[in-house]
């Protein structure tokens, strides 16, 4: 079984977020392409719940700010369009690319933003009747009672092939030592950064995609939903 429970010390915050009568969330962790925006939204659909990729409001607020023509570096702008966010609303084509991901990692490193967007990631993991949200610090910061988490990972040489592949399928001219070294640099700013570093919480289920089709993958992690459901 490629799942097993991993024990990283990871300080717990009660929000009441979890799985309390029918309310359930489920907190999906991980690093850049590891598969886990393709696991929320297959878990989400199959268990009837909403679905959130926290990834992309990070992505709105890089790209409001490239869009005004402001620095990346200028948080007050950064919290000004992170205030003006909703989470219902993303326009996922514009946000897709993979400059726009590496611009949200750096937007992402202010506690300023992060603390506006946390307040309403947990509002939309409050709506009934619950959500799979996923992210880099959902099990750890956002939804630390959530009612399953899983950290969802995947070599760097892979990740780089899946965005290479995607990035090619829409008809870009990319190379995949770029893409390679995108990733580790991205990895390396989202796991360092002081607030809310990507780190799986202490009672994540580890799943290690490298080797592993997506349905192979969306089995494993339905079968362990269905059972802390059924616990
Ligand atoms: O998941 P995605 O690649 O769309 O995320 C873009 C960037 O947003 C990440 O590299 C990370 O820096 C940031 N992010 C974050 N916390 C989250 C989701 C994304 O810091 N919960």
């Amino acid at each position: 079984m490629p799942i097993r429970s991993i024990d990283a010390a990871t300080p717990s915050v009660n929000t009441g977020i979890g799985f309390m009568n029918d309310h359930l969330v489920i907190a999906i962790d991980g690093p850049a392409a590891s598969g886990k925006g393709t696991l929320g939204r297959r878990l989400a659909r199959q268990l009837g719940l909403m679905h959130l990729d926290t990834g992309l409001s990070y992505r709105a607020v890089a790209h409001a700010l490239l869009m005004a023509g402001a620095e990346l570096d200028d948080e007050a702008a950064a919290e000004q369009a992170a205030r003006t966010l909703s989470m219902d609303s993303f326009d996922k084509n514009t946000l897709s690319s993979h400059e726009i991901g590496n611009a949200a990692s750096k937007v992402a490193t202010y506690s300023g933003v992060r603390t506006i967007l946390v307040e309403k990631q947990r509002a939309f993991a409050n709506t009934p009747p619950g959500a799979v949200l996923d992210g880099r610090d959902i099990g750890t910061v956002v939804c630390p009672d959530a009612c399953v988490k899983f950290f969802i990972t995947a070599s760097p040489e892979e990740r780089a092939r899946r965005r290479f592949q995607e990035e090619r399928g829409k008809g870009k001219h990319v190379e995949y030592e770029a893409i390679l070294a995108d990733i580790r640099a991205r990895d390396e700013r989202d796991s360092n950064r002081a607030d809310s570093p990507l780190k799986p919480a202490e009672d994540a289920h580890l799943l290690d995609t490298s080797k592993m089709d997506i349905e192979t993958a969306f089995e494993a992690v339905l079968a362990i939903v269905n059972r802390a459901r059924h616990a």
